[in-house]
């Protein structure tokens, strides 16, 4: 079996159902649940016995080396982390606890499960690292996209934390030879995605006829990647990727976040019109901008493409749509994320930006 961290979170989850829509082959599925870790993401796997789910937490040595003695996965793929730029500008200090401190212990256990193993399965075992472009830092307008040799600048506590998880496994493999695999991947939105992130914020912000909060000018360029993109990819690394190698994984999909928030409109006012006629570009507002806001990301992925021959199947025409789509379907998933904790969260982090 394979042992999968964060795999309650958004992209987890998606890896999760994928990787059991497409191989009988279980998954360990090992999560903190925190307020972005939800089982409801999972409620498909209900009774499905391929699917073994155990909360703790990646910094809980103790527990993680029970469970791969126990479960002897032949793979660790690592997501668990705290995710949200906005909410390390707030708090840093869980992002340096998960994402740091975190990513070291479960080296750690990883590191004591691995050692002793002999033969087939210390030669095939793998641990396989979800990170970030953000990594990277921020490009000026006509750079070149990032490379996997990109020099490491991170701007926000997050990113910094996620550079710091990424010298740690490429330390555990230099140092100890631990067979690790990295992937630094660029924005992903699809099913799932917790509402803090900017587009199911915008979808769920123009359904409940509130502002549409576009940071500073917007003109702030991310590269988009449909969600089962990365999946795709994830698999495609651990199944061929080369050990100690770094894959930078996007969607050839670079986009202003104006211009985001006005194709998500533009999908709504055609698959769920205001019943005023007006279009929801009207509660479109430019808010304070985010500190240390990075101007640009975009991703080299020629990479994966010439040595594993992956590339996205979707376009972000094609994956915004199924997204857009999805959030309208999907109303009572919705509904439930928005508990009292995200009210707080959303006050918090919007009440003081001036419109
Ligand atoms: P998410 O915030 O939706 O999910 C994170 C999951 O990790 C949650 O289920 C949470 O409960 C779990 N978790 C948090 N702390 C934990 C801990 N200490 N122990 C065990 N589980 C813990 O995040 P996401 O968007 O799904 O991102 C997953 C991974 O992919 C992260 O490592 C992130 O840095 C990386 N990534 C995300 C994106 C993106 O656009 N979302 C892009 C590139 C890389
Ligand atoms: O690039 C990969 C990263 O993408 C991942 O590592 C992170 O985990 C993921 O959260 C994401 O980070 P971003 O900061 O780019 O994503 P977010 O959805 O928070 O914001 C996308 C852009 O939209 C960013 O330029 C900020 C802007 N934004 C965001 C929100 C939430 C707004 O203008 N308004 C908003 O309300």
């Amino acid at each position: 079996m394979i042992l999968v961290t964060g795999g309650a979170g958004f992209i987890g989850a998606n890896f999760v159902l994928d990787w059991l829509a497409t191989s009988d082959e279980p998954v360990l599925n090992f999560d903190k649940l925190t307020y972005a870790g939800n089982p409801e993401n999972l409620e498909a796997l209900a009774g499905d016995d391929r699917h073994v789910f155990v909360e703790g937490d990646i910094g809980d040595v103790e527990h993680m080396g029970r469970l791969l003695s126990r479960f002897q996965p032949r793979a660790v793929v690592n997501f668990a982390a705290e995710s949200h730029v906005d909410r390390s500008i707030h708090g840093p200090e869980d992002f340096i606890q998960t994402n740091i401190v975190g990513t070291f212990r479960l080296l750690e256990a990883v590191r004591a499960y691995w050692e002793p193993l002999e033969g087939a399965a210390r030669e095939g075992f793998r641990f396989l690292h979800v990170s970030t472009d953000e990594v990277y830092g921020s490009l000026p307008p006509d750079a070149p996209a990032f490379r996997e040799s990109h020099r490491y600048a991170p701007n926000s506590p997050y990113s910094a934390s996620k550079a710091a998880s990424d010298h740690l496994v490429r330390a555990y493999h230099r140092t100890y030879g631990l067979p690790v695999l990295t992937t630094n991947c660029s924005n992903n939105y699809g099913p799932f995605q917790f509402p803090e992130k900017l587009i199911p914020l915008m979808i769920i912000n123009a359904l409940a006829g509130d502002a549409l909060p576009v940071y500073g000018d917007g003109r702030q360029i991310r590269d988009w990647l449909y969600v089962k993109d990365h999946c795709t990819a994830i698999r495609r690394v651990l199944s061929d990727g080369v050990v100690g190698e770094i894959y930078n994984i996007g969607g050839w999909n670079e986009k202003a976040n104006i211009d985001i928030v006005n194709i998500i409109c533009g999908l709504l006012d055609e698959l769920r019109p205001r019943e005023d006629g007006e279009s929801y570009r009207s509660q479109i507002t430019f808010v304070t901008d985010r500190p240390g806001h990075d101007r640009r990301y975009a991703i080299d992925a020629r990479k994966i493409e010439r040595e594993l021959g992956w590339r996205p199947a979707e376009t972000f025409e094609t994956g915004i749509r199924k997204t857009v789509a999805w959030y309208l379907e999907n109303t009572a998933w919705v509904d439930r994320v928005q508990s009292g904790a995200y009210r707080a969260w959303i006050d918090r982090n919007y009440g003081e930006r001036n419109q």
